[in-house]
């Protein structure tokens, strides 16, 4: 592996690799160290758990860490980031960390750049496949027979790169019902894996697992008028909608949450809540990622 770019162009051999390593890593905190190696985040929107988790990854691994205040960068002055990246591979830095808001931004990068690796932080509304990892992981470590799950997606399937990314894995795994809700505007125009439905409890009903997806106010199409009310009416994670699923369903967010819209605190923090758990596993998640890059 010498970029990781989107989970479709891995195999479910390379996937299982990471994911294993990933729970290693949590559960022996044997950590190998590659004090000789730098990686640079670059960061062109905003993150808070993307970011900080290579970070703290990278750290664990004994790699050096070099965050770039893009605003403060020359590329205010102009520079391109292709240029960028090349000035700091002159510098030694192999590891670049993206997240751009030009789909499909990083593979062009990893097409046109030799010589360095890159990670997809996440492209526009095409892939964040770094988030499809720890969330298979935070599954799999509670239900490892993912091909026997039924998981709902709720939310904007169209615009979510977290949803794409997860429709990727959840074809490697072959999941037994892998249902897509949403709203007819906010449907995809592109199936990956799955199937779509617009009404929340026959999405809902009988899931072992519920991923709620954020209402991303800022990618919103003007012509989109979203009625949050309305929305929130027939789409949003409650005590009451969710009893539409199993008793024991793991209800997961990619965060950042909108509380009270598209899911309620008392779901978000109540005891079917594995949201925190994937933040702690996107730390693991990114050291097997770093190190599998680092020993190609
Ligand atoms: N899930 C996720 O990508 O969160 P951040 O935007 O905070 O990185």
């Amino acid at each position: 592996m010498k970029h990781f770019l989107e989970i479709s162009q891995l195999n479910k051999e390379q996937i299982t690799s990471l994911i294993h390593r990933a729970l290693e890593f949590k559960h022996t905190n044997h950590y190998p160290s590659y004090p000789e190696h730098t990686v640079v985040n670059l960061f062109y929107e905003n993150s808070t758990r993307t970011r900080v988790s290579f970070e703290l990854a990278a750290k664990h691994l004994g790699m050096k860490v070099i965050n770039i205040m893009i605003q403060n960068s020359s590329e205010a002055k102009g520079e391109i980031i292709e240029d960028t990246i090349h000035n700091l591979a002159a510098m030694g830095i192999r590891y670049f960390v993206i997240r751009h808001q030009q789909e499909g931004l990083q593979q062009l990068l990893a097409n046109k750049i030799k010589d360095i690796h890159i990670i997809n932080a996440g492209d526009g509304t095409h892939a964040h496949p770094s988030q499809a990892l720890l969330d298979m992981i935070t599954i799999m470590e509670q239900k490892p027979n993912v091909e026997e799950l039924k998981i709902a997606i709720v939310g904007n399937l169209k615009h979510s790169r977290v949803a794409h990314s997860f429709q990727a894995m959840c074809a490697h795994f072959k999941v037994r019902d892998l249902v897509l809700i949403a709203p007819p505007i906010w449907q995809p125009s592109k199936l990956i894996y799955g199937r779509v439905t617009p009404d929340l409890k026959e999405g809902l009903i009988d899931a072992d697992v519920i991923m709620c997806l954020r209402v991303q106010k800022e990618r919103l199409l003007e012509h989109e008028h979203l009625d949050l009310t309305a929305y929130r009416c027939n789409y949003a994670l409650t005590q009451q909608t969710v009893t539409y699923a199993r008793p024991d369903v793991m209800i997961l967010h990619p965060g950042p949450m909108n509380r009270e819209v598209e899911i309620d605190s008392d779901v978000a923090d109540g005891p079917n809540s594995f949201i925190l758990r994937q933040v702690t596993h996107g730390v693991y998640a990114r050291m097997a990622i770093l190190e599998t890059l680092i020993s190609h």
